[in-house]
């Protein structure tokens, strides 16, 4: 592991790419290699132990390749397998979740706190507990909001269809009062204006983001923090759909440019 050597992410897909925008934004002189288990897609309501074998798998192949970090992008598998990563593995793993709840108990001020995320995450309730391990006496409810991520994926992100699907699934959060909303979710970045516009008072926190910082962090504790030179970024997928380009584009705000189909289960 040193400092020249790129940071692993992966993803169940595509949606793990706003993590890899944010952290292409904050560190932009890292190589990073980007797995997308878009064969396996979602991950979201599968069982937790067909969530942990996919991500142990999917790990391994970044790891095989002389990482020096894992950023585990999926709120999912942040949620459910991050123990199993981390005692299978050498590199240091970083999950979503932790920086996600960080960022939100620091501007709850007291007020309630919403979670949203696929109906696994919310079920492991790993948001709940990492929030309530921060701030004890936070007030934090969460709602599984499966729709959101075909409507990204779809990139229906605007009008009235997902503003009514916002408005159905987040109207609760405002008879609670919440004061800061969690995205726990890789996709919900894309809808963050409809989400807003049904929670109009309400102070969103973008996972990705937080993660981003988080990273920096670590690299910086560790003497890994590469401050200067061009960066050069892989990604790779298990399958490649006829729309997979277009989606990614949207996700990663701009065109791909290494991209390689691979097989993780071999
Ligand atoms: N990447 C997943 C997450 O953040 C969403 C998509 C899926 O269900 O696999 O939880």
């Amino acid at each position: 592991m040193d400092v020249d050597s790129a940071i692993g992410v992966f993803d169940s897909g595509v949606g793990g790419l706003t993590v890899l925008r944010a952290l292409h934004e904050r560190l932009p002189h890292e190589d990073t290699i980007y797995l997308g288990d878009t064969a396996r897609v979602p991950y979201g309501t599968r069982s937790p132990a067909t969530v942990t074998r996919y991500a142990l798998g999917n790990a391994r192949f970044l790891v095989e390749r002389g990482i020096k970090l894992l950023v585990v992008a999926c709120n999912t598998v942040s949620a459910e397998s991050l123990p199993a990563l981390r005692e299978a593995f050498d590199v240091p793993v970083l999950g979503v979740v932790e920086p996600g709840a960080r960022a939100a108990a620091a501007r709850a001020h007291g007020r309630p706190v919403g979670v949203i995320g696929t109906p696994g995450t919310i079920a492991a309730g790993a948001y709940q507990r990492s929030l309530k391990a921060i701030a004890p006496e936070l007030i934090v409810t969460a709602r599984a909001c499966p729709l959101f991520v075909p409507l990204a994926e779809e990139g229906w992100t605007d009008g009235e269809v997902p503003r009514l699907v916002a408005e159905k699934y987040l109207a609760p959060f405002r008879d609670e009062r919440i004061g800061t909303l969690v995205l726990g979710c890789t996709h919900y970045p894309l809808l963050a204006e409809v989400i807003q516009t049904a929670l109009p008072d309400t102070a969103l926190v973008d996972s990705a983001r937080a993660t981003a910082a988080t990273v920096e962090d670590e690299l910086r504790g560790r003497g890994l923090l590469r401050s200067s030179g061009a960066a050069a970024h892989e990604v790779y997928v298990t399958d490649l759909p006829a729309s997979f380009h277009r989606v990614a584009e949207r996700f990663l705000g701009r065109p791909l440019a290494h991209l390689e189909q691979v097989d993780v289960t071999v």
